[in-house]
């Protein structure tokens, strides 16, 4: 497996102590120095026999479920306090997490980075190295329970292996953070703009070393252990204050919860900073962003960033919606650019017209707008919104490794 590259730098240091995770054998001790020297034939046999394995067991997902998480707790009880009361609510997140990555084991470049910030993001649970055993364990006995004569020695082997991969990765990088497992931090302003939209500051205790474009998870008192990804929409302050914009989405449990119930003083808890969308000033590229809804955060925090340096690329900002009434933001931005000629904004509606805005979905404006081959693409918003646009831009042109966004979603 290549070793993690630094996007733009991983340390979430701090002062608070934290529990420590050694990094142990899970379920099939393999030494990390192998994980690396696999070969590729050797690594596509092993994402070939889960994923096929997978497949037979896929249309009884709910009883693989229900057999994965009773046996978890039964042979490690601790980890149940971790989990929502109600697991319903949750709809077993955890384990399609992990089927979901442990078919992505022969991508480990996109991979990777992606399960460092995990595994650091995972101290927030109290999450050890016992836990990883367990779950390794119930996932492997439940996906066996249910695959009949598919499953065989060499599919469990390949399941552990897989499996093993991603704990040790995480584990490493737990282990190497010696920053909080999280921040407690306390609303100082919640102000609603709309009966589905609304911007929380917090206080936290000490500051979260975020990058303008991370997201962070929170867990707010209303909603006890449903931790759900936010993006600080400001740029790193002196005073800490992280400002976050939510929108409540149909039945949702926690953004409901946010945008309604907040009160002034209720504490929060913030996990450590993830995500791959900033800017690399080394790249020297002129900059596209493309932010749908409340994807605008993490480029409101970049451009505030930007604006307190003196010299700076080209910046050209498409910020869609679905109404006017959904770019929230825009004076603001506005306002930015008024006084900053790098910059660029562009408002696009898709169901309604008028002068000043583009009609249409931001994959149409963007990608009429021109093929953006030269340039740092940053795409935040829905998944759908984020499916449609890179796709569209690939069509016309935009080489791959020039966007970035944080795909790793799973609703
Ligand atoms: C990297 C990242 C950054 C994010 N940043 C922000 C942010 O800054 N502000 C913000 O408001 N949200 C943000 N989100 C979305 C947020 O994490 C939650 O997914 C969202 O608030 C819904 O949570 P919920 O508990 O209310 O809904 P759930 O109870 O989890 O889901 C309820 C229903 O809503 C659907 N649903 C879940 N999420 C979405 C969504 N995003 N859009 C439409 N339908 C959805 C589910 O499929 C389900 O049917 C971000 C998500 C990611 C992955
Ligand atoms: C390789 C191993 C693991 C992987 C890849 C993994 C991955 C994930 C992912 C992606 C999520 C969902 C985050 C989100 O979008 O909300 C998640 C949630 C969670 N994980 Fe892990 N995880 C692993 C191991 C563990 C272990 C060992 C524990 C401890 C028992 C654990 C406890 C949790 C909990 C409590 C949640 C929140 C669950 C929920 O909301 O239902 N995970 N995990």
């Amino acid at each position: 497996m290549r070793e993690y590259r630094r996007v733009h730098g991983e340390s979430t240091r701090g002062g608070v102590d934290t529990p420590i995770m050694t990094a142990n054998a899970v379920v099939s001790p393999i030494p990390a120095s192998q994980h690396r020297t696999e070969s590729p034939t050797a690594v596509s046999t092993m994402v070939r026999l889960v994923r096929d394995s997978f497949a037979a067991v896929e249309p009884q997902a709910d009883q693989v479920a229900q057999y994965f998480y009773g046996m978890l707790f039964s042979i490690e009880p601790s980890a149940r306090e971790m989990f929502p009361a109600n697991m319903q609510v949750q709809r077993s997140r955890l384990l399609r997490a992990l089927v979901h990555f442990v078919q992505m084991v022969d991508r480990p470049d996109d991979l990777a980075p992606f399960l460092h910030q995990l595994g650091r993001d995972h101290r927030k649970f109290g999450v050890i190295s016992s836990h990883y055993e367990a779950v390794g364990t119930a996932l492997i006995a439940a996906v066996k329970r249910y695959a009949g004569p598919a499953w065989t020695d060499e599919v469990e082997r390949a399941w552990a292996e897989a499996y093993t991969i991603m704990a040790r990765t995480m584990l490493d990088a737990a282990a190497a953070d010696e920053g909080p497992a999280s921040w407690p931090a306390r609303v100082v302003d919640h102000e609603r703009l709309g009966w589905d939209l609304a911007v929380v500051r917090v206080q936290p205790d000490h500051p979260v070393p975020y990058l303008p474009g991370q997201y962070v998870s929170v867990e707010v008192p209303q909603r006890p252990r449903l931790w759900r990804y936010l993006t600080p929409a400001n740029a790193p302050r002196t005073d800490g204050i992280i400002e976050f914009h939510v929108r409540s989405v149909d039945n949702g449990w926690v953004s409901r919860a946010i945008v309604a119930h907040t009160n002034i003083g209720d504490t929060w808890r913030i996990g450590p900073p993830m995500g791959r969308i900033g800017v690399n000033r080394k790249k020297d590229r002129d900059i596209l962003m493309i932010a749908g809804g409340t994807g605008v955060a993490p480029m409101r925090a970049i451009i505030e960033h930007m604006a307190q340096w003196g010299q700076n690329p080209k910046v050209h900002l498409f910020n869609g919606g679905r109404k006017r009434d959904d770019l929230y933001d825009l004076p603001h931005l506005q306002n930015i650019a008024a006084s900053n000629p790098w910059l660029t904004v562009t408002p696009v509606v898709e169901t309604e017209q008028g002068p000043g805005y583009e009609h249409g979905t931001l994959a149409d404006i963007v990608t009429r707008n021109g093929p953006w081959a030269d340039r740092e693409v940053l795409v935040a918003g829905s998944p759908a919104m984020i499916r449609s646009t890179v796709s569209r831009m690939l069509v016309a042109g935009t080489p791959l490794d020039h966007i970035t966004y944080d795909p790793f979603t799973l609703d």
